[in-house]
Parts: structure tokens; C-alpha cells; sequence
């Protein structure tokens, strides 16, 4: 039986998601957590190593439905080795994205059947979702200007702009329709941002 609470962070690259996880977790180890921190893709051995495929760049184009099936392969892996034993134990999950990415980036950025994507996604995940995820909204052209000067770009970072525009509004339009999703704006002076962050955990889990 579930115990613990699991908590996500959603953001296009450049969004700040990095700091967000920090703010987060200090928060959550000052009210008495135990914490267990996941990034996705990856977070286990082996989803690690669909990480590192997935973010290669390579000669052969991967097809949209591979790489949706490898996000979920990798999540699938971290769902059952790591954040379903913490949440049974009473541990607090933070994860650096998880479940609402794909729907973002293979349905909105790849365009890619939502139809498809809701068969698998009840399919594999199991009633295991987050009970809050904050996702920091940041323009593509200026979250991409901040990826590029912390260094090379990976195979999706190398996408054009309109993939990241198409996948912003599927997060807005997803964090619209459905509850427990807090939208920052990530543009905002850092100092902004980690208020907002703490803002919106004391008035989810007061
Ligand atoms: P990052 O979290 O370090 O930015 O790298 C993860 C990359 O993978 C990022 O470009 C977003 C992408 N991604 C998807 O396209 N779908 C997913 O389901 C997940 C978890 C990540």
C-alpha cells in the first residue's frame, strides 16, 4: 500500500528543472521526509542505458513509436525497481519528470496518436501517478538559448524550435484540464521561481 506522496517536476530543457528538484527537496526534508529523488529516463541501471539511447545521436533515424516505447520501457523499470517499494515504505518520491513528458514530447512535440499513447500508459503504469507535479512554463526559443550554453545538445535538444512549441502547449494544455498540476513561469528571477515553488507545496500539502 501506498505511504509516501509522489512529487514531479515538468519542464522543456533551459526551464530550470535542475534548481526546481533542490528547492523542492529542501522543502520536503524541512517537513520530516525521507526523500527519494528519480530522473527520467533513467534512475535504474537499466534505464539508464535506454537514457543514453535515447539521447544519442545517431545515423539511424528513430521512429516516434520507438522512442515513446522506450520512454515508457525505462519508466516502466524505475516504476516497479524504485519509486513503488519508496512510496510502500513512506518515503516521498521527487522525480524529474516522469508519465506527463511523454505526453508532452511524443504526443504534442511528436504528434504522435494520444489514443496510442493512453492505451500504453494504461497498460504499464498501474494505478501509481503523482499526487502533484509543478511544471515550469518557459518560452522554447529562451529555455533552448540556456541549453545550448551549458554545452552540447543532445539528439531531441537538436530538434527544431516548432517541436518545442508544439510540446509547450501540450503541457499547458494538459496542466489546464487536469488538477494537481502547478504551472510557474520560469522566466521570472530565480529568487521568483523558488517562491513560487514553495508557494504552490504549502497550499497542495497544507
Ligand atoms: P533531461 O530531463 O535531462 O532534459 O533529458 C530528458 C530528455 O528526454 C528531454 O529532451 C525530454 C525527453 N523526454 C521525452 O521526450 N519523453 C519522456 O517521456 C521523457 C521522460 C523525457
Amino acid at each position: 500500500m501506498k505511504k509516501g506522496q509522489f512529487v514531479v517536476i515538468e519542464g522543456l530543457e533551459g526551464a530550470g528543472k535542475t534548481t526546481a528538484v533542490a528547492t523542492v527537496k529542501d522543502w520536503l526534508v524541512a517537513q520530516g521526509h525521507t526523500v527519494v529523488q528519480t530522473r527520467e529516463p533513467g534512475g535504474t541501471a537499466l534505464a539508464e542505458q535506454i537514457r543514453t539511447l535515447v539521447k544519442a545521436v545517431q545515423q539511424e533515424q528513430m521512429a516516434p513509436e520507438t522512442e515513446l516505447l522506450l520512454m515508457y520501457a525505462a519508466r516502466v523499470q524505475l516504476l516497479s525497481q524504485v519509486i513503488r517499494p519508496a512510496l510502500e515504505r513512506g518515503d516521498w518520491v521527487l522525480g524529474d519528470r516522469h508519465d506527463l513528458s511523454s505526453r508532452a514530447y511524443q504526443g504534442g512535440g511528436r504528434q504522435l496518436d494520444e489514443a496510442l499513447i493512453n492505451k500504453i500508459r494504461s497498460a504499464v503504469l498501474g494505478d501509481t501517478r503523482p499526487d502533484f507535479t509543478i511544471y515550469l512554463d518557459i518560452d522554447p526559443a529562451l529555455g533552448l538559448a540556456r541549453a545550448k550554453a551549458r554545452g552540447e545538445l543532445d539528439r531531441i535538444e537538436l530538434e527544431q524550435l516548432a517541436f518545442f512549441q508544439r510540446t509547450r502547449a501540450k503541457y499547458l494544455q494538459i496542466a489546464q484540464q487536469e488538477p494537481n498540476i502547478s504551472v510557474i513561469d520560469a522566466s521570472q528571477p530565480l529568487v521568483q521561481v523558488q517562491q513560487a515553488i514553495r508557494r504552490a507545496l504549502t497550499e497542495h500539502f497544507k
